[in-house]
């Protein structure tokens, strides 16, 4: 493990995996340092030292990247600024642990058109192009989103609307993806590896509502979309691009088993969570 004491720099610390990366350096008594384009709003963890920064505006990171060495990365921003962000990065830092996606994986669900794909693999290219050592981080579907699908309908009333009821994914934990993240962010060992991670256990979307209604004590009813129907009543929430990059990786999966990796014990020493463990811990955000 590296004994450096410079921060380790965590690019989207407030969001559900980087906050999950700032808990687990903290477990791991790291050093961290929290970036944020608002520290002040709250959302950084008590105690760990923020800073603001923006990578649509790469000179807003200078001040973040000062006496760091590895920087844990969540890309969120547009691609225009990324040369320029890779470009700092390689001028300030050793060694990068991105968060990407599995869009190289041959499995028809990661293989569907994805313009989030497409720009992680540029990142990828310019990482290493730009000697940075890139530890790949590649989450299947995350439990967490879950919140995001459901945590609405479920508060609402004892019933699910969503499509696909029978597909199978392997959910993954975001604690689970934090603890590889951190071997990588912590030990050199990991620099320029590639690691494919998903939960478990195979789940289809009305396996994974009923595990929820389990944590909640309640019995939910899943009431299946048909994929117009679904396009229809997520029309008002969702953007129609991330709807259709949705019901065409779960079309495309339809019958097949998800494609299920052993990363999480193999890196960690210690299974992945599963779905019911998910579900416990964040079973409040599912009550009124
Ligand atoms: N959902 C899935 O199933 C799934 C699966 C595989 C991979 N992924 C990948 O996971 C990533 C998203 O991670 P997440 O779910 O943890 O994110 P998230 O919860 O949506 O949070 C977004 C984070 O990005 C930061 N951010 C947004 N714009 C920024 C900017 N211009 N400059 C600096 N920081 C910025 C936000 O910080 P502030 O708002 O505080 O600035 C926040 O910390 C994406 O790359 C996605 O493709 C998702």
């Amino acid at each position: 493990m590296s004994n450096s004491n410079s921060p380790i720099l965590v690019i989207g610390a407030t969001g559900r995996i980087g906050r999950a990366v700032v808990s687990e350096l903290r477990r791991a008594g790291a050093p961290v340092r929290a970036l944020s384009r608002h520290p002040a709003a709250g959302a950084i963890t008590e105690g760990v030292e923020s800073v603001a920064g923006d990578l649509a505006v790469p000179e807003s990171l200078d001040a973040a990247l000062g006496d760091v060495r590895v920087v844990f990365l969540v890309w969120i921003a547009g691609p225009s600024s990324m040369p320029e962000v890779v470009a700092r990065l390689a001028q300030n830092v050793e060694r990068v642990v991105f968060l990407s996606s599995p869009h190289q994986t041959p499995h028809p669900f990661f293989q569907q058109p994805n313009v989030m794909g497409t720009l992680h693999a540029d990142i990828e290219h310019a990482l290493a192009a730009a000697e940075l050592a890139p530890t790949i981080i590649r989450p299947g579907m995350l439990s967490a989103n879950a919140v995001e699908w459901w945590a609405d309908q479920i508060r609402a009333g004892d019933v699910v609307r969503w499509p696909h009821a029978e597909v199978e994914t392997a959910p993954i934990d975001e604690r689970d993806i934090a603890a590889v993240a951190v071997r990588a962010l912590c030990d050199t060992a990991h620099a320029e590896k590639d690691y494919v991670i998903t939960g478990p256990d195979a789940l289809s979307h009305a396996d994974q509502v009923r595990i929820l209604g389990d944590a909640l004590g309640r019995r939910l009813q899943f009431d299946e979309l048909t994929p117009d129907e679904f396009r229809r009543e997520s029309a008002s929430r969702w953007p129609a691009p991330a709807v259709e990059m949705l019901l065409s990786a779960w079309g495309a999966t339809v019958g097949l088993a998800p494609y299920m990796t052993s990363t999480v014990a193999d890196v960690t020493g210690t299974p992945a969570r599963t779905f019911d463990d998910w579900a416990a811990a964040n079973v409040d955000r599912f009550r009124q």
